[in-house]
């Protein structure tokens, strides 16, 4: 019995171990929001000094920074896998003279604190958005604004769409298309 549960307990020790050795592979590719659309999804959720922004996948930052650099968020945060752009956000941020109030980390966005957030933005790819739902749907406060560019989360209803051409959209999508939703986070029951 002990040497079972010796066994058991250098199990998993070894599991937890690979498991923090093991790198998240970005489950999105990196494609930077064209800015005129960083502009429209900010419009839309109506980012304002009352807000903490954060963005999952946050890529070079562009979004969070214009939010508090721009349109007055009080605060926010981006979630990166990726090294390098976590740290090429943080200079943007130092930058554009907000680097108090913004911070990017480098994070699994599954395992992101999401929680002080009134608006949360999103680019990723559809098959992610439904883990992110459910994430979203437990952590967030009922109410917290959710923008995504161009993929619906699979079962919640917008209560916003906005779609429109954009010029910026073509070498990233093959398309000018460009579609916006915006959700709240429902009551819980
Ligand atoms: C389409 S880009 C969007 C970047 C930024 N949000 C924007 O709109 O400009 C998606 C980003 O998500 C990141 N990503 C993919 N999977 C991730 C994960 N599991 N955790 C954190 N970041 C992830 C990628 O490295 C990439 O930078």
């Amino acid at each position: 019995m002990r040497l079972f549960h010796a066994a058991a307990v250098a199990l998993s020790f070894a599991a937890a171990t690979v498991a923090a050795q093991t790198p998240v592979k970005p489950e999105a590719p990196y494609v930077p929001t064209p800015t005129e659309i960083v502009d429209r999804m900010l419009t839309l959720a109506k980012v304002g000094p009352g807000d903490y922004v954060i963005d999952l996948g946050s890529g070079d930052g562009r979004l969070v920074t214009t939010a508090v650099a721009t349109y007055k968020a009080r605060g926010g945060q981006g979630f990166e896998i990726d090294p390098k752009l976590v740290k090429e956000a943080n200079a943007n941020a130092a930058k554009a003279g907000v680097a108090d109030r913004v911070k990017f980390v480098e994070k699994d966005l599954f395992t992101a604190d999401v929680g002080e957030a009134t608006v949360v933005t999103l680019y990723l790819m559809p098959d992610m958005l439904g883990r992110v739902e459910a994430k979203l749907a437990k952590e967030l406060k009922p109410g917290t604004r959710v923008i995504s560019h161009d993929y619906p989360l699979p079962s919640w209803q917008p209560v916003d769409v906005v779609r429109f051409d954009t010029g910026e959209k073509l070498p990233i999508s093959g398309t000018t298309r460009t579609v916006l939703l915006l959700y709240r986070v429902p009551d819980r029951r």
